[in-house]
């Protein structure tokens, strides 16, 4: 198939390009580069040994993005492009919704012009809020608690009122949980601008003397030892996971949202343990205060993409640890 993969550079996208090319997608990437490198491009093409075709522009850009559609020819859209940070969604809502709402608006727009009517879109765990129970199954009331998790909720709703209004449209929202790891090679990985706001490249920058200590903010939750729990999945299983969806969209249409995770809650404290594993030495840290607005434990049922996608997670904790760890030393070697 045909395939744009909008953000097609970032974290996600670019793993997911790896996969694609493999199962002989032609992929086709637009990304603006608010959080990514050009050079990931060449990373693409050393791994796939493809030259993707990308355009360097924004989703929110419409007659660029109906020109890619038709002249590429593009048969289905992968929309990982978005802003991410829980935090800085909080203190920039509009950048937030204008660039999540609005880019997501601009793409269906120039998808429904060009009778483009298969999309999979980069959902999150974030749309379900509090937990009322674990693990979340895709059932579980949506009552998002920040700007962000508002943000994907909004497009999972207006995908939903787009399906229904047209049964031509086949719509996966992926609702991803942690992605963490890297690409077996090491060419490619997570790399965020500044300080990092996740778990993983934090630590990463701890082991390569970028920052001085790991803080973990609180150790006094109801949980196995007292620190936060999450559902971590290898970035790798997460990509197989979207080519999963792409079969599950040629054999029907509609709306479906499908949680991607491993369905085994992690610690912080585990998650440490495994990675210092990965480098042989200890991580230095310091244990700070909760931090509003963390939830003490969540994690997916995973049951829904085991049985439309005939997909699960592979990859264990040590292999994401592992790779995450050899992504980082490679790029420090470089800097
Ligand atoms: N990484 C996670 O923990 C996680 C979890 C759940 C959901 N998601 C979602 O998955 C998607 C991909 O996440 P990621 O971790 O790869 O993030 P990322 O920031 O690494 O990748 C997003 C890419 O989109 C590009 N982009 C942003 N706005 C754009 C725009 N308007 N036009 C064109 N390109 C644009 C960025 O430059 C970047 O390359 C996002 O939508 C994110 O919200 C991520």
């Amino acid at each position: 198939m045909n395939i744009l993969l909008t953000g097609g550079l970032g974290f996600i996208g670019s793993h997911t390009a790896t996969v694609l090319a493999d199962y002989g997608h032609h992929v086709v990437i637009i990304d603006n580069l608010y959080n990514s490198q050009k050079e990931t491009l060449n990373s693409l093409r050393s791994i796939t040994g493809k030259v993707l075709p990308f355009y360097e522009g924004d989703v929110r850009d419409l007659p660029l993005l109906k020109r890619i559609l038709k002249e590429e020819q593009i048969e289905c859209v992968i929309h990982f492009a978005g802003l991410k940070s829980v935090a800085q969604s909080q203190t920039n809502p509009l950048e937030y919704f204008d660039n999540n709402v609005g880019g997501s608006i601009a793409l269906l727009e120039a998808m429904q012009a060009i009778n483009i009517k298969k999309l999979i879109f980069s959902s999150s765990a974030t749309v379900y809020g509090a937990p009322q129970y674990l693990p979340y199954d895709e059932a579980h009331p949506l009552q998002p608690i920040n700007v962000y998790g508002r943000t994907k909720l909004q497009v999972e709703e207006i995908l939903q009122d787009l399906s229904q209004s047209d049964d031509a449209w086949s719509i996966v929202c992926l609702r991803y949980f942690n992605p963490i790891g890297a690409h077996n090679c090491g060419l490619i990985g997570e790399r965020p601008q500044g300080i990092p706001n996740n778990l993983m490249p934090y630590l990463c920058q701890v082991a390569s003397g970028q920052l001085p200590h790991l803080n973990i903010f609180g150790d006094d939750y109801d949980t196995k030892d007292g620190t936060g729990e999450r559902d971590y999945i290898h970035v790798m299983d997460l990509a197989e996971g979207h080519a999963a969806a792409l079969a599950l969209m040629n054999r029907q249409t509609g709306f479906e949202a499908i949680n991607l995770g491993t369905g085994n809650p992690v610690s912080v404290y585990e998650l440490v343990h495994a990675f210092e594993r990965s480098i042989q030495r200890t991580i230095p840290r310091i244990v700070q205060k909760r931090r509003s607005g963390d939830l003490p434990i969540y994690y997916a049922k995973v049951d829904k993409a085991s049985r439309l996608l005939n997909w699960r997670a592979q990859r264990d904790l040590q292999a994401m640890c592992d790779s995450s760890w050899k992504y980082e030393q490679k790029i420090r070697a470089v800097l």
